[in-house]
């Protein structure tokens, strides 16, 4: 690094703004598409930077001598990091960083192996929280917003030859603009939390595909849309041999291309989740995937699944794990999956953000519908433009990453935001956008209920095709009469849900009555509400809050010592309290 003024970084409080530009999003995300990749999972030194140091001083900027060499000092020493894998978070790692809210310095070399031997080579990012911005060889290429979707940036045209240096900057900062912004009710994690890898694609490459029932169409006809890396007039070809005997065409114009084909395959459903196995080819490049073909419809307040009513019985779940923080294993979703089952529930909310593409996927073959969501939670700065693009952003990514999900089958825009014209406006146009990027889902937001008229009315439900509903009868409310004065209240045009109810309890404490946080309370409390909601015929499901006891600073009474204890299952996953059980029996009983 050299500068003329040593002090130059000390006065600069703009330092920031150059790297805006560069944000990549939606637009650049490339699917895996089940292509080979290279997980960059080791090697990988850490070094924490709470004043942003790195951008000030140009960490990114390499000296290439040793120390002991330096003709003047730096503050930065690749190798002075600590030593961590990744996926991780940073809180979890060193006791001193368990709060650690601020920037972090992720670098690694690149060797030869990873070399592009005439292909592009491109970085395939599961989720940075909760912002991050990448560094080749000193050399700025691009930046990401949000905490839980994916990004894609490539590294071809930056790589020289021999040893290259990987820097990713991670920021997990609250912010007023943010989304969410700097107030919620789960922990600030901080860090690499998903699976970080190299992908080798030619040079005309598969960036997405979307393929599925036509709406409407009996189950008898399939569409599938291709978008290339470029503007190529070439022919992709799909390939299923369940389906058909032949390679299907897809000719694409500037680089997109929609057809629709005659098809009858077996609907996926919770009874079958059936899955086909297909391939879309696109010159050297083959991209592959396994989908279930399902339509998910609503009829007045009724809700379809292939035709079929529905009912959904299910929990909530954040990822939160005691030893892990935000990092979701393979084994972790098995076990979610596990427990999900043993409830005998046949939905999950995974709330408050996009959960890892992993859930789904399993969600896909074990037979279980989810509702996706984006963090628009609260008081979100519903008036700031770049907030709604931010918004905006992490919910197209998050269709275009899950898209193919038969297993999901809404799309959630947000998460109790008081009604005001901004926040209206804000919400109405991520509905628009999300029924834009996919009209065969099901658009829906967890809603308040309004006060005055103790009534569902809220204007956003105009927008809606499903109404989620939190509420806290019986709970942050001493009974359960305001529940049913504001079912008395309500005539909804279309399927509502229960998308939160729940209680805290520390597992172990009992009590009998309304003891809070006893277990026996919050079984109570669900056989009371459980009463109620399915003697509503306009309420089609029940999401309970929540799976799992997780994490929130905002939870300190003796009984919480910074956990949210209305999970069904202690922190521990597997100590599973009386409503556990007593919502399990009430969900296997139910049609
Ligand atoms: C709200 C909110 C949740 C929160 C829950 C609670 O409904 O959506 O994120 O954890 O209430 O108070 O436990």
């Amino acid at each position: 690094m050299t500068v003329e003024d040593p002090f130059a970084h000390l006065h600069d409080e703009g330092y920031a703004h150059v790297f805006d530009a560069g944000f990549v999003g939606h637009q650049t995300l490339i699917q895996c598409g089940g292509r080979a990749v290279q997980p960059l999972d080791t090697g990988w030194r850490l070094t924490l930077d709470l004043f942003d140091e790195g951008l000030r001083q140009r960490w990114y900027e390499d000296d290439e001598c040793p120390p002991s060499q330096w003709a003047v000092p730096r503050d930065y020493e690749i190798e002075a990091g600590k030593e961590v894998s990744v996926p991780s978070c940073w809180n979890m790692l060193q006791p001193e960083w368990r709060y650690f809210e601020g920037a972090a310095w992720y670098t690694r070399i690149l060797h030869s192996e990873h070399a592009p031997d005439g292909e592009r080579l491109i970085l395939q990012v599961g989720a940075a929280a909760s912002s991050a911005l990448v560094f080749l060889n000193g050399r700025f290429l691009g930046g990401h917003r949000g905490a839980s979707t994916p990004f894609s940036i490539e590294l071809t045209d930056a790589l020289i030859p021999g040893p290259n240096r990987l820097q990713i900057m991670v920021e997990n900062r609250r912010k007023r603009d943010g989304v969410p912004m700097h107030h919620f009710d789960w922990f600030n994690y901080g860090g690499l939390y998903r699976e970080v890898s190299l992908m080798k694609l030619p040079a005309v490459f598969v960036r997405g595909v979307r393929i599925g029932l036509v709406p409407n169409s009996a189950g008898r006809r399939i569409f599938i849309e291709v978008e290339a890396s470029d503007q190529t007039n070439e022919v992709a070809t799909l390939h299923c041999s369940e389906l058909w005997d032949h390679p299907l065409d897809i000719p694409l114009h500037a680089g997109n291309g929609r057809v629709e084909f005659a098809a009858t395959p077996k609907l996926w459903s919770l009874a079958t989740p059936k899955l086909y196995d297909i391939e879309v080819r696109l010159g050297r490049d083959v991209w592959t995937d396994r989908v279930g073909f399902r339509e998910i419809t609503t009829k007045g307040t009724q809700l379809f699944l292939n035709g079929e009513p529905l009912f959904l019985k299910g929990v909530c779940v954040h990822e939160d794990d005691v030893a892990l923080g935000k990092v979701s294993t393979l084994e972790d979703t098995r076990r979610r999956i596990a427990d999900i089952k043993a409830l005998g529930a046949n939905f999950m909310r995974l709330s408050h953000y996009p959960h890892h593409e992993q859930v789904a996927r399993l969600c896909d073959e074990a037979g279980i519908l989810l509702w996706a969501e984006v963090p628009v939670y609260w008081a979100i700065d519903f008036g700031n433009p770049s907030t709604l693009a931010d918004a905006e952003n992490q919910l197209l990514e998050l269709i275009k990453r899950d898209c193919n999900r038969a297993s999901i089958i809404m799309w959630g825009v947000g998460n109790e935001n008081a009604d005001t014209e901004a926040r209206y406006r804000f919400m109405r146009h991520l509905a628009e956008a999300a029924r834009t990027a996919d009209p065969t889902r099901l658009i829906t937001a967890a809603c308040l209920i309004d006060r005055e008229r103790f009534a569902i009315v809220d204007r956003l439900t105009e927008h809606l095709d499903v109404i989620g509903l939190n509420e806290y009868f019986g709970w942050y409310e001493p009974d359960m009469s305001g529940l049913k004065r504001l079912i008395a209240n309500s005539s909804p045009d279309k399927p509502v849900i229960i998308s939160e109810t729940g209680a805290d309890a520390l597992a172990g404490h009992r009590g009998s009555g309304r003891v809070l946080f006893s277990e026996d309370w919050q079984a109570s409390f669900y056989q009371q509400q459980w009463q109620i909601i399915t003697a509503t015929p306009w309420i089609v499901g029940l999401a309970a809050w929540i799976l799992y006891d997780f994490r929130s600073e905002r939870r300190q009474t003796g009984f919480q010592r910074g956990f949210n204890r209305k999970g069904l299952i202690s922190e521990d996953k597997a100590t599973r309290k009386q409503a556990f059980h007593a919502l399990a029996e009430m969900f296997k009983s139910h049609r």
